[in-house]
């Protein structure tokens, strides 16, 4: 008799299902989209905080934090742009075959940014769009960047010199200068239950 493991393919032997049944849930991936300063690393983090409480393994992919590494290569013209929407979607792809929430946390402004994740990741990504105005946006200009990108000295700077496309597919927007942080936290939590434990 052939042992039925043996006659598995290597890379079958744990399965997404088998981890999904083991930990009591699905897995998804969230993308965030939305100006610099919109909030996405912050309220990304958060949630993944409550996750975490909730014994659910989430990883945050965001842009500051992969630009320093595996896409440290790249700048932000329009193909730089897109190859690292292209890279951290592939990584995320990998990451949620595992049962690993990731919360992406990307500016990605074009259409066509959102559309090539959303083809990579398939049915299992979720868009999440944060629409604070620009004006919030630079008013809390956190890494003074916006005044940097005002005064010239930053080219192609996303809401100034470059654009921002609004998502038409978001399945949840928040206006995140109409809300403290720890309520689009929790917003996003119930948004993320509602479809990992459904
Ligand atoms: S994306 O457009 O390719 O999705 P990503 O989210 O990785 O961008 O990186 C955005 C971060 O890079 C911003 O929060 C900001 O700190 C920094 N940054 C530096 N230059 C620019 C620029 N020209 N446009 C937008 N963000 C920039």
């Amino acid at each position: 008799m052939p042992d039925e493991n043996f006659l598995l393919s290597p890379k079958e032997l744990v399965s997404r299902r088998m981890r999904e049944e083991k930990k009591h849930h699905k897995s998804a991936v969230f993308w965030f989209t939305g100006l610099s300063g919109s909030g996405k690393s912050t309220i990304a983090h958060g949630v993944e905080k409550e996750l975490f409480d909730l014994g659910i393994d989430a990883v945050v992919f965001d842009g500051d934090a992969i630009r320093s590494g595996l896409c440290g290569d790249l700048r932000f013209s329009s193909p730089d742009r897109l190859e690292n929407i292209r890279r951290i979607a592939e990584v995320s792809r990998l990451f949620v075959h595992n049962n690993i929430i990731c919360l992406c946390a990307f500016i990605s402004p074009l259409h066509e940014h959102r559309q090539l994740a959303r083809q990579i990741i398939g049915g299992d990504f979720h868009e999440i769009y944060l629409s604070c105005p620009l004006e919030e946006c630079e008013r809390r200009d956190v890494k003074g960047f916006y005044k940097l990108a005002r005064e010239g000295k930053i080219q192609g700077y996303t809401g100034i010199s470059a654009p921002y496309e609004v998502p038409l597919h978001a399945a949840l927007e928040i206006d995140t200068a109409r809300r403290t942080a720890p309520e689009s936290i929790q917003l996003v939590l119930s948004h993320v239950l509602g479809i990992i434990k459904s």
